[in-house]
């Protein structure tokens, strides 16, 4: 044992010396990028409390040896696109409230782990259609300004299907990637010539992203976040998501977003829109945002799931605040997106009669410009700036060829001042 310490020693006193000298010859600022939701890759291995939903489930599990392997759950194109494994998917991917621990927990049986946390592998899948949604192409266009994985670049993967929940109630999801997060960045940082790292999430990694840096100590924030470039998120969520709570999605992914709190993140917040603004309108009742739990009543959600929504998620959407660290919001505009649902005779399992306003085709404006009040006069921010990109969709802000040159522009700023 002692002789081991004997000889590691001098190695990790090597790498400490030399690693973070060389790495910072790049004179680059650290970049930490949290992609959006469905982006992070999961594995899962199934133990002997597993019950498959069904006997093709059951077969399927019975091929592959349990306990020991894990394999790829998350994104899984194989299995999803096989309809006898892809319910099979939906079940080891859903997960469950449990009240004894008052938290969210994987189905039972399944266990899931972030295949890569650190490294933008993590969230890149090997679907090459994924690419623009999950920052593929921001990661190439970072790589061809000299950032490199693992060096100067780094990836926080989060569990998507287990969001912050309100402070004071157990969410050990989201504790563990507080964790794993402030870890990645001090080591960023301090292999880069302790310079300070860009923080820089789009779409639901922004959620994440700013309840990390709200829940980090102040002195924390300051010393090691240079920048937070939050880049498709609004201040109030989206009408589009109550769309979500209507509809019967039978797919592994409506299965998941019904099965956990993901539902209820992007749900239009009070914060952002009013009482007097309709979002959903029938012929005998209108629901604006402060009437959701009614909405989620109508729709045919449990009490249970009701009570979720105001004790774990409301509570975080009206807290949305100003991070303090410099901030550049990044949002497109122009595009049509849903404003208001008219489910005219009360049917919610028909499809919605649509009203477009305008925002990125999916946040709205109002969510969007509600940034500029909400972070920009927040007296304690010192610097905030809004960029926003006309005709740029929710996606296109990361993977479009003009946005994508604003948004590298806006990373490399630090690196010249
Ligand atoms: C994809 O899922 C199938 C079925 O669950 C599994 O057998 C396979 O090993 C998975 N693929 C990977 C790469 O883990
Ligand atoms: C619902 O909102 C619409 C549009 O603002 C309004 O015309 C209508 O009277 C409202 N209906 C009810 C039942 O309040």
């Amino acid at each position: 044992m002692a002789a081991t310490h004997i000889l590691f020693f001098p190695v990790v006193l090597h790498l400490f010396l030399l690693w973070p000298h060389a790495a910072s010859a790049s004179g680059l600022h650290p970049v930490v990028l949290l992609p959006g939701a469905t982006c992070t890759q999961l594995e899962a291995r199934l133990t002997d409390a597993y019950l498959p939903p069904s006997p093709q489930c059951a077969a399927a599990a019975a091929a592959a040896p349990r306990g020991a392997r894990w394999f790829r759950l998350w994104k899984n194109s194989t299995a999803l696109d096989d309809p006898t494994v892809a319910p099979c998917v939906a079940d080891q991917l859903s997960v469950v409230f449990d009240r004894v621990a008052g938290d969210y927990r994987d189905t039972r049986g399944v266990e899931t782990r972030l295949l890569d946390f650190g490294s933008t592998r993590g969230f890149l899948a090997d679907d090459p259609a994924d690419r623009d949604l999950c920052m593929g192409r921001l990661v190439e266009a970072l790589e061809r300004v000299g950032y490199r994985d693992g060096e100067t670049l780094f990836g926080a993967p989060y569990d998507f299907r287990q969001p912050p929940a309100a402070a004071g109630q157990p969410c050990r999801s989201f504790s563990r990637f507080q964790r794993q997060l402030r870890a990645l960045v001090e080591r960023a940082s301090r292999t880069n010539g302790d310079k300070p790292v860009v923080v820089v999430s789009h779409s639901q990694g922004g959620y994440f992203a700013l309840e990390f840096l709200n829940r980090s100590p102040m002195a924390w924030r300051r010393r090691h976040v240079k920048h937070f470039v939050m880049a498709s998120t609004g201040a109030g969520g989206f009408v589009g998501s109550m769309r979500f709570l209507a509809t019967r999605d039978d797919s592994p992914l409506g299965r998941v977003g019904r099965s956990s709190a993901i539902k209820f993140t992007p749900l239009p917040s009070p914060k952002v829109f009013d009482r007097h603004t309709p979002l959903v309108i029938t012929r005998h009742k209108n629901y604006t945002a402060e009437d959701m739990p009614e909405f989620m009543a109508a729709v045919g959600l449990p009490a249970s799931e009701v009570a979720l929504y105001k004790t774990r998620a409301l509570p975080v959407a009206m807290s949305f605040r100003a991070p303090v660290v410099p901030t550049t919001c990044v949002n497109g505009g122009g595009v049509p997106t849903t404003e208001t649902l008219v489910y005219w005779d009360g049917d919610f399992g028909k499809d919605p009669r649509v009203v477009y306003g305008d925002g990125d085709g999916v946040v709205n404006s109002a969510s969007i410009l509600a940034l500029d009040t909400v972070i920009g006069d927040d007296p304690k921010q010192e610097y905030y700036r809004s960029v926003k990109i006309a005709g740029a969709s929710h996606v296109g802000v990361v993977s479009g060829a003009a946005a994508l040159r604003r948004v590298i522009a806006v990373i490399l700023q630090d690196n010249f001042v």
